[in-house]
This record gives C-alpha cells, sequence and structure tokens, in this order.
C-alpha cells in the first residue's frame, strides 16, 4: 500500500461536508485489521467489545486499560491508512477527568493510535475537553452506551420517550462544543438519529440507527457472522464464517484421523 494517503480527523470532516459515508469496523487484532485495512475501511474502532468477542465476557465492564492497550498495539502494527480510534474501558475516566485523560495519554503513547472514544453525555464533559485541550482527538458515544448496561437493566432501543431524545439531542451538541470530531450513535430511532446528524457539523456514526447517519459501525465479528447466536435486527451479515470454519475444521479434523493430511507433496 505505497503512497496511501492516511485517513484523518480531517477526512472525516471533508467526507461529512461532501456527505460521503464513513465505513467503520471494529478491530482487537493484527491480522483481521490489516484485512479490513487493505479493504478500505476508513476507520477502526478498538472496541471495548473486545470483552465480549474476543473474551467471552457478557458485558463491556471486564476489560481493562492495559488489555485495551494490547489490543490496540496489534491493530496500530497492521494499520497502513485508517484512522484508530481506542474505547476507553468502564472505570479508566467515569467522574474523574485527570484519570480520564491519563488513560487517554496511555493510549496514544503506548499503542500509537489516533483517537480514543468515551460513552455518555453531559457526565463526561469535563473528561471530553480536557482530553481534547491536550490535542488528542475524542469521539463520543451516545444512546445505548454498552458500559452503563445495569444503569440500563435492558439492550433495548434508547431514546423511544420525548424526555430522553431530548436530552440526547443536548448531549450531542454539547459533545461536539466539548471537542469531539465525531459520535457515535447506538441504538436509537432513525428519525432521531437523522435530525441529530442534520443538526452537526462533525459526522455521526450510527449502530442500529438507521443509514441518515454520516456514517456506519458494526462489530467485524458480527458482521462476519462468526457467531449464530447474535442475530440482531441492525447487524448485516455479510459472511457466514462461524459455519465455513466449521466446516473446515471438521475437514481437517477427519484429515488428520484419516492420515490424508499431509499428503507426499505436504511432506519433505
Ligand atoms: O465497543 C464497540 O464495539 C463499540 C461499537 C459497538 C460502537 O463501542
Amino acid at each position: 500500500m505505497e503512497g496511501v494517503s492516511r485517513v484523518t480527523t480531517q477526512t472525516f470532516r471533508r467526507m461529512k461536508a461532501e456527505s460521503l459515508p464513513i465505513a467503520v469496523l471494529t478491530a482487537y487484532d493484527y491480522t483481521m485489521a490489516r484485512i479490513l485495512d487493505r479493504a478500505g475501511v476508513d476507520a477502526l474502532l478498538v472496541g471495548d467489545s473486545a470483552s465480549n468477542v474476543i473474551s467471552g465476557h457478557e458485558t463491556t465492564l471486564p476489560i481493562t486499560l492495559d488489555h485495551m492497550i494490547y489490543h490496540a498495539q496489534s491493530v496500530v502494527r497492521a494499520v497502513e491508512r485508517a484512522f484508530v480510534i481506542v474505547d476507553l474501558p468502564f472505570g479508566s475516566y467515569q467522574g474523574n477527568s485527570q484519570q480520564a485523560l491519563t488513560s487517554a495519554i496511555r493510549v496514544m503513547k503506548e499503542a500509537g493510535a489516533h483517537a480514543v472514544k468515551i460513552e455518555g453525555g453531559r457526565s463526561v464533559l469535563s473528561a471530553i475537553e480536557i482530553i481534547h485541550q491536550t490535542g488528542i482527538p475524542i469521539m463520543g458515544h451516545l444512546g445505548l452506551t454498552p458500559q452503563s448496561i445495569y444503569h440500563f437493566g435492558t439492550y433495548k432501543v434508547r431514546a423511544t420517550d420525548p424526555q430522553e431524545a431530548d436530552q440526547l439531542r443536548e448531549d450531542a451538541l454539547e459533545l461536539q462544543n466539548a471537542g469531539c470530531f465525531a459520535i457515535v450513535l447506538e441504538k436509537i430511532p432513525a428519525q432521531l438519529a437523522q435530525e441529530i446528524s442534520l443538526s452537526l457539523t462533525i459526522p455521526t456514526i450510527g449502530i442500529g440507527a438507521g443509514n441518515a447517519c454520516d456514517g456506519q459501525v458494526l462489530v467485524t465479528h458480527d458482521a462476519l457472522g462468526l457467531n449464530n447466536d447474535f442475530n440482531p435486527r441492525f447487524v448485516r451479515r455479510y459472511l457466514n464464517l462461524e459455519d465455513s470454519m466449521d466446516s473446515a475444521v471438521r475437514n481437517y479434523v477427519d484429515d488428520v484421523r484419516t492420515r490424508s493430511f499431509p499428503s507426499l507433496q505436504e511432506s519433505y
């Protein structure tokens, strides 16, 4: 990929101005990140969804800052073009803007990431301001914010009532004013996401938020069909990798057991 120009926050601003949708996927490791980058994904999100899809936890709460930095280092090593955004995990920024800044600086220094993402509205504004003032690009995340799952009590669509919708509109503006370069809108009504996207000068990146957002993000494991048990309405499956892998691995086991692998050509 010689001479490839890197995606930056300027690229996102220009894409929004030119109504060019931004394609984002999650990545947690070198091999996957290399494939996604070469396929033209604009940004890779090292999401704390690693807690679910890599480590098998029920929620995103257990993953630590050290784990996130480890995943981010692997992704950054693979990438030549895409912009790499890293989630600050639960407990590394809430309620303490100095701790938020320290966590963001660790991610930038130790992983070589390009930006950080944090979940929440007005309660994290001071953290966003201080991170932004330090020169670190920061992405917001509103709507269904999985780090607050025990507060919500359910993964169902957020902001369906007018009061929560109003609060979300206000939070989006506050996040923009505090310096976010983009905002993820997760699992909210498409109409509300459209209104917010039109009201902001920074891009919105939707997941379960309809197609009027300025970009879309999916968890790569969902898009590639690596977990047949997880079928929410907002996921489009581009592959059924779980079934393909299952049959490939069964073939391998069979070949080993019948001594048809390795063949003479595969031996020295
Ligand atoms: O952690 C993650 O994968 C995310 C996306 C779902 C936006 O935050």
